[in-house]
């Protein structure tokens, strides 16, 4: 294969991408056409995962009774979510957590049934194979942005009855419910910044050099 060397141009863009990309809870109307959607999850399939199992497997959300059934099941679990909450349960019942009616097209990402590999994953097994998906929904993510298109990963839901709506095989974990499409504008934050629900650690917070970050070592 060619090498790629990419341009300084081109490694500005992509970090441009990095940091424009937000997680979308306010859509607009307008579609995805068949082949921005593939594009997207031709980026997602492209992600690297743990001994390449690829264990993501997508449901694109076509019937509108079925994006129902799913909205109801994402509010039972933001009120149980509230309840476990002290003093910001109100602050939190404010929040926007999702845009799943709004949105052009919802995407249901599945953590495929364990096929057994054991490469990379002997003694994390459950938590590589999520990670992989992640990789595959960050690759969306980024794709969608962009495309000049939102996504939003919505996980508040209980992923048995997800499974059940879905039909997914034995093993198998719904872990997102992504909404997708046109939106009117990205937010400049992080929602959940500029709603003052909290605030982005700094680097010296998060990096640490020879040990762990000493100010997150709980004394
Ligand atoms: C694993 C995961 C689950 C998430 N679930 C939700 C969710 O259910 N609802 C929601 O509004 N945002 C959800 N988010 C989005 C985060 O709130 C968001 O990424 C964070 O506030 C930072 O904002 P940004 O993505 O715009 O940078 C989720 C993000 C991740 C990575």
């Amino acid at each position: 294969m060619e090498q790629i060397n990419f341009s300084q141009h081109e490694r500005d863009v992509i970090y441009q991408v990095i940091h424009a990309r937000r997680d979308m809870r306010h859509f607009a109307d307008g579609e995805v056409s068949d082949e921005v959607l593939s594009r997207i999850l031709e980026a997602a399939h492209a992600a690297p995962s743990v001994g390449y199992m690829q264990p993501w497997r997508f449901v694109r959300i076509k019937k509108d009774e079925l994006r129902e059934a799913l909205i109801a099941l994402v509010e039972e679990e933001k009120d149980k979510t509230a309840n476990q909450m002290d003093e910001r349960k109100a602050e939190f019942m404010r929040l926007k957590i999702e845009g799943i009616r709004d949105c052009a097209e919802l995407i249901a990402v599945v953590l495929a049934p364990d096929d057994g590999t054991i490469f990379g994953r002997r003694t994390m097994p459950e938590e590589m194979a999520l990670c992989s998906v992640s990789c595959a929904i960050e690759n969306m993510w980024l794709a969608a942005r962009a495309e000049n298109l939102g996504m939003g990963w919505v996980s508040f839901f209980d992923p048995n009855d997800v499974a059940t709506l879905l039909h997914c095989p034995e093993g198998s974990k719904p872990i997102a419910l992504l909404c997708l499409g046109p939106v009117k504008a990205f937010y400049d934050k992080p929602m959940l910044e500029t709603e003052g629900w909290r605030s982005r650690e700094d680097m010296g917070a998060i990096l640490g050099e020879n040990h762990y970050p000493i100010s997150h070592i709980k004394s």
